[in-house]
Order: structure tokens, then C-alpha cells, then sequence
């Protein structure tokens, strides 16, 4: 195993500059310089793991690679201690106690709110509109992490101010993440104002949420109900700020991921004209048009590997932290208690020794007669006994979605618009407009060419499509 430092650390801002502007290259370019590469945020010196199977033992060893280091200690200021980032001497018990939540049996059920969800956004599009397809899937996938993990239904101005914190707590952690300098981070400039109150506000919401539910005092069969119905083996239920913590964590956990892997497939399948054309042959014949339901699943066969490939490209979870806690040995490297490791999905999904030709956008990677990829190697989420509890949950968001708005709607980019990414906490693309087309079922490929042609001579009025409830 190769051990390495990586070039080009600045005197007192380290590698904090390529990974702030350019973050996904930088992060890809590092394989190049060991297995396991040292890079620098600030003065504080980090482990970037760049091979699978140090990525596998890592997450694999929960005990010695606790979490924690800036990401985690950063969520926590949010988060508190829920599921996501308590240590884990915590976890054991809250993954036992939450996962009812997300038993197979529950999906059915989450599904019909999913399609119900899916049908209010499309309802509100409209032939030849331009869709900011990032805040509408954020839009979408918050309304749904609301409404099926906490089923209330907030009214638009609530909702709206909620996304409005949550967007100023993430770039006030992403901030925080980059620059870690305790004094700077506590200077009353406005940013830091804003990340402060925003946090503020979201506590509050949270609070009247739960508020609200005990003096109704009904099982909304969600999981706010769960939250406040588990009990341990000593009969010891979720005390409020745990609840509170697993509130936070789900809404987060259930929004800012699935948003972002449906921009992402969007923009992939608007680029890769051939691929689109063979999904909508997939959807046509199992949907004819209709929303997608729960049952429609197993037949969506290409539409789970548009979502796999797009995942293995635009993994939305893209840099996450571990804290040493005992001195231990790492590639044959000593690293004393307290070492920062950092692992990346996208790194090792962007290896061309792993996956030929690795920035094509190519779902028949994941052909099901496909050999498994080896551990370590596909890990959008995450492995080992801090494996994503809501993987099942976003597949299938993500399926239903995805078959439903291809199934009626064709997206295209912009003529000369590239998606970049934001330095945000998820792979956030920076903005996403495309166009819409209403598409006629049954209509060829190349009707999607003869609607080109309709669409350019009609330029779109730039709007931002946003949900219409039914
Ligand atoms: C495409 C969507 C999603 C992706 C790519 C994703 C990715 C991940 C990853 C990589 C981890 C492990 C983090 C680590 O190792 O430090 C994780 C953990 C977690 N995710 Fe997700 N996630 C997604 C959707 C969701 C959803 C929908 C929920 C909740 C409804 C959720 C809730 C959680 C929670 C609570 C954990 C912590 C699990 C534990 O430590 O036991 N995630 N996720």
C-alpha cells in the first residue's frame, strides 16, 4: 500500500482552495498519490482513504474508526446526537430502536404518499417551460421527507421558510467545513448571523412538530409516531433531545440526498439522448403514462440502473469523516488517537482500473448478471454497521420519480449549459435549468428531435415550475 501527502498545500489554507472551488476533481486526482494520501484543510492534517479495501476495513471497524472529525462535529451543531453522528458507543441502541421505522413492509406504504407527492409536482409543469430542476427535485424530496417521515402538512410559507434555513445552515456548515478556524467562524459577520439563526429557527420548527404530536396523541403510522412509541429492553423510550436529534436527522438524511441524485440522472439522461430513449421505451411499456406505483418496481429494470450509474457518478454523500479512537495502523501507517480519515465514494467510483472508461455515463454497468463490484468498491451508501438506514426508502423515491417524470416529460440542458457541482454537503449541481417537452406516448425516438425542432422555434419563458397540490 502507497502512502502519500498530496501537492500543492498553500502555507496556512493547505488544499482548502482546490477542494472549495473544484472539489470532485480534486478529490479524483488524489488516487494518483497513494493509497492512503494526507492533504491539509487549514493546519489540520486529514487521511483520505483512495482504496477500496482501506475503505472497506474503515467502515468495517466502527469501534476504531469512529465517527466524527470536522463533517460529523459539524452536523452535530445541527443534528445533535441522532443517528447520523452519535459515536458508537450510542449507536447500537438507536439503530435498533429506529429500524422498525424502515422495515420492507413499511415501503408500501411510504410508496402511495411517494406517487400521491409525484403526481402534485407534475401536475404543476407546463409544455415548453424551463424547470430549475434542482429546486424542484429539492422541493419535491423535502416535501416528501416531510410528509412520509413526519406527515405534517406545513402551509407554503412554513415550508418555504424551512428550505430557506435549511440552505443557510448547509452553506454555513459547508463554510465551516472548509475554513475551520474556531475565531472566524464566531465573528458576528453575516454570514455567520445567518447560519446561527437559521439553526435557531430550525429548532423551534422541530420542537412545535413534536409539540403538536403528543397533544394529538394519534399513531400517524410515521415515524415521528415510532420516535415517540420505541422502548428499549429496559422499557426506556427517546428522551425529547433525542427526538428531536432523529427528527433533524431524518429530514436532513431524507431530503438533501435524493434530490440531488434525481438532478443528477436528469441531467445525465438529457445529455445521453440514445439512453433517454431507451428508458422511455422502458416506461412506456410498464407505465403507459400512468404515475409509477410501489408494484411497478421489479419491472423498472433499466430505470434502477440509470439510477446505480448515476449514483456511481454524482454520489450524492461525497466526503465523510473518522475519527481514530486508539492508536492504530493504517496501509502500514501509524496513526495515533484522534486522526481525521476521510472517505469518499466518488473517489473510488471514478477509478478507471475499477470502472473502464469511468466519467461515461453508462447504466449497462449494472446489468444484474454483472458480477457484484468487490467490497469497498460501490459505497454511495456507505457500509459496514453505519450502512445508510434509508437506502431502501431512496431507491425507491428515487425510482418512482424518476420512471414517472420520464415517463411523461422530456428534460433537456440548456444548448450549452454544463452542470457543475456546489462545494455543499451533498453533490449539489450549482443550478440545473432545463427545458420541458410533454411527451406523446408511442411517438419514436426521434419524435424527441421533431420536438426539438418545436421547442427552439417557440423559445421557453424562464420560470421556475414549482408543486401544485392537488
Ligand atoms: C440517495 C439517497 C441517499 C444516499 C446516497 C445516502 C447516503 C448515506 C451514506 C453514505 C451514509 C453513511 C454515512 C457514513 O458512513 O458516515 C448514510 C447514512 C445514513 N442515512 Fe442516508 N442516504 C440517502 C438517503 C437517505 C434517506 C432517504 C434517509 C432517511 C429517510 C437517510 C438516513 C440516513 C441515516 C439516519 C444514516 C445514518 C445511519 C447510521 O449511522 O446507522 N438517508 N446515508
Amino acid at each position: 500500500m502507497r502512502v502519500g501527502p498530496a501537492p500543492g498545500a498553500l502555507p496556512v489554507l493547505g488544499h482548502a482552495l482546490p477542494l472549495g472551488r473544484r472539489p470532485l476533481d480534486f478529490l479524483a486526482s488524489l488516487p494518483a498519490h497513494g493509497d492512503l494520501v494526507k492533504i491539509k484543510l487549514g493546519p489540520v492534517p486529514f487521511h483520505v482513504l483512495c482504496d477500496p479495501d482501506l475503505v472497506h476495513q474503515v467502515l468495517l471497524d466502527d469501534r476504531t474508526y469512529d465517527k466524527g472529525g470536522a463533517i460529523f462535529d459539524l452536523v452535530r451543531t445541527v443534528a445533535g446526537n441522532g443517528l447520523a453522528t452519535c459515536p458508537h458507543a450510542d449507536h447500537r441502541r438507536q439503530r435498533r430502536l429506529l429500524q422498525p421505522a424502515f422495515h420492507r413492509e413499511r415501503l408500501p406504504a411510504y410508496a402511495k404518499v411517494m406517487s400521491s407527492e409525484i403526481t402534485a409536482m407534475l401536475q404543476g409543469w407546463t409544455e415548453g417551460g424551463r424547470l430549475d430542476v434542482l429546486a424542484t427535485m429539492n422541493e419535491l424530496t423535502a416535501s416528501l421527507a416531510t410528509r412520509t417521515l413526519f406527515a405534517a402538512e406545513l402551509d407554503d410559507a412554513t415550508f418555504g421558510e424551512l428550505r430557506l434555513c435549511m440552505h443557510d445552515v448547509m452553506t454555513g456548515m459547508m463554510r465551516r467545513m472548509l475554513l475551520p478556524w474556531g475565531l472566524l467562524n464566531r465573528l458576528p459577520t453575516p454570514g455567520n448571523r445567518r447560519f446561527h439563526q437559521a439553526r435557531r429557527r430550525l429548532r423551534q420548527y422541530v420542537a412545535q412538530l413534536t409539540t403538536d404530536y403528543r397533544r394529538a396523541g394519534v399513531d400517524h403510522g410515521d415515524l415521528l409516531s415510532i420516535l415517540l412509541a420505541v422502548r428499549d429492553d429496559n422499557g426506556q423510550g427517546l428522551t425529547e433531545a433525542e427526538i428531536h436529534d432523529q427528527v433533524f436527522t431524518f429530514y436532513l438524511g431524507g431530503s438533501e440526498t435524493t434530490a440531488p441524485l434525481l438532478s443528477w440522472a436528469l441531467y445525465l439522461l438529457g445529455r445521453n439522448p440514445e439512453i433517454r430513449a431507451r428508458l422511455h421505451d422502458e416506461v412506456d411499456a410498464v407505465l403507459s403514462g400512468r404515475i409509477a406505483e410501489y408494484d411497478d418496481i421489479p419491472d423498472l429494470e433499466l430505470t434502477r440502473r440509470v439510477i446505480m450509474e448515476t449514483l456511481r457518478l454524482y454520489p450524492p454523500g461525497w466526503l465523510f469523516t473518522r475519527l481514530t479512537t486508539k492508536a492504530t495502523e493504517l496501509a502500514g501507517h501509524r496513526l495515533p488517537a484522534g486522526s481525521i480519515i476521510v472517505y469518499s465514494p466518488h473517489i473510488v467510483h471514478h477509478r478507471a482500473d475499477l470502472f473502464p472508461d469511468p466519467e461515461r455515463f453508462d447504466p449497462d454497468r449494472w446489468h444484474e448478471d454483472a458480477s457484484r463490484p468487490p467490497r469497498g468498491v460501490f459505497t454511495p451508501f456507505g457500509s459496514g454497521a453505519r450502512k445508510c438506514i434509508g437506502e431502501v426508502f431512496a431507491l425507491t423515491e428515487a425510482t418512482l420519480a424518476l420512471a414517472s417524470i420520464v415517463g411523461r416529460w422530456q428534460l433537456d440542458p440548456l444548448p450549452g449549459a454544463h452542470a457543475r457541482m456546489a462545494p455543499r454537503l451533498s453533490s449539489t449541481p450549482r443550478s440545473l435549468p432545463m427545458s420541458l417537452r410533454e411527451r406523446v406516448i408511442g411517438v419514436p425516438p426521434n419524435g424527441a428531435d421533431r420536438g426539438a425542432e418545436r421547442l427552439d422555434a417557440q423559445p421557453p419563458e424562464t420560470v421556475i415550475m414549482r408543486r401544485t397540490r392537488a
